[in-house]
């Protein structure tokens, strides 16, 4: 388990690079975002963008998903004057081989340069029947099937003597900011049901659930599951920040109710029966990429309308 760096990362290194390549007036960002899959366009709606690559910031990982755009975008968010943010352009996942300390030190970093707000969003699987794809889901709690066995990314020495050795996670999805996402929905005028609210499961990764899986996590309380955020959660909640979390279903776990017996099967065959064999349940990609990319536009308008509304705030 590599659950530690091994150089000691130095956030004075990380900070003094990215403040060098700032205007003032993108220093010191309010709100950061955190880009899930197929979901870093909200940079298309950051005025006065400064592009900071991960590979330019001491202390960064660099991410080995094809695509991403691997760089925090600092700017201005929202009407008027807008609200300074930075967004990170693709996350460093644990399945990637990455230490969950490198997984999470961005936001240290983002909450090093001053933000108080943390919007996370992420590609999820359906459990619940009733959580369809397409779906937005605001994450209201959550579920670290990891944590549980020992894997979290707060293990290890205290990471400041300022900071709680034993974290409450009792609020930590925040209910104003989680208000503020449903005003948001009010005001774009989006169908009730487009958002919904719902517990995310934590798994590493990299395999999908098996059946039973699936229905464990949905027995136990979960609705969506995914492979990262709950990491960038708990650092957030440690480093004193407010998190919001916005899950885009893009696809259903598949939980059949029964399996197929293989033993009756068999039995039936030797007896020179007919078999009918159950239609085996397909998602279609193309329809999930389909629904992704026309859900990803709603979620970077609901994220930009609840950075508008920091403006009165
Ligand atoms: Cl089905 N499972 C997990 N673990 N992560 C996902 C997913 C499923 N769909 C999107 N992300």
């Amino acid at each position: 388990m590599t659950n530690h760096t091994t150089t000691a990362p130095s956030f004075q290194a990380s900070l003094d690079a990215i403040t060098a390549l700032l205007p003032e007036k993108l220093r010191h960002p309010r709100v950061g975002i955190v880009c899930g899959s197929g979901l870093s366009g909200i940079a298309a709606k950051i005025r006065e963008t400064v592009l900071v690559p991960y590979d330019k910031i001491p202390g960064f990982s660099t991410s080995t998903v094809p695509g991403h755009k691997s760089s925090l975008a600092f700017g201005l968010l929202g009407s008027g004057e807008g609200v300074p943010v930075v967004a990170m352009l693709g996350r460093f996942h644990f399945y990637e081989g990455h230490s969950l300390s490198s997984v999470v030190y961005p936001i240290r970093v983002m909450a090093k340069l001053g933000v108080k707000n943390m919007i996370i969003t992420n590609a999820a699987g359906s459990l619940n029947p009733d959580i369809p794809v397409g779906t937005i889901v605001v994450v209201q709690d959550h579920l670290a099937i990891p944590n549980l066995a020992g894997v979290n990314p707060l293990l290890g020495p205290q990471t400041s003597p300022d900071l709680p050795r034993f974290l409450p996670l009792s609020d930590a999805y925040s209910p104003e900011l989680r208000r503020l996402v449903f005003l948001a929905a009010n005001r774009l005028g989006l169908d009730d049901s487009a958002l919904a609210e719902g517990v995310y499961a934590w798994v590493t990764g990299p395999t999908y659930e098996t059946p039973a899986e699936g229905r464990f996590l949905f027995k136990v309380g979960a609705d969506v599951v995914g492979m990262s955020t709950v990491p960038e959660v708990l650092a957030a909640r440690e480093e004193g920040m407010n998190v919001m979390v916005l899950s885009l279903v893009t696809n259903f776990v598949v939980i059949p109710r029964s399996y197929r017996s293989i033993k009756e099967e068999v039995k039936a065959e030797l007896k020179g029966e007919r078999v009918d064999l159950p239609d085996a349940h397909t998602v279609s990609h193309e329809e999930v990429l389909a629904i992704g990319k026309e859900k990803a536009g709603v979620m970077m308008n609901l994220v930009e309308n609840v950075v508008a509304a920091f403006l009165c705030g």
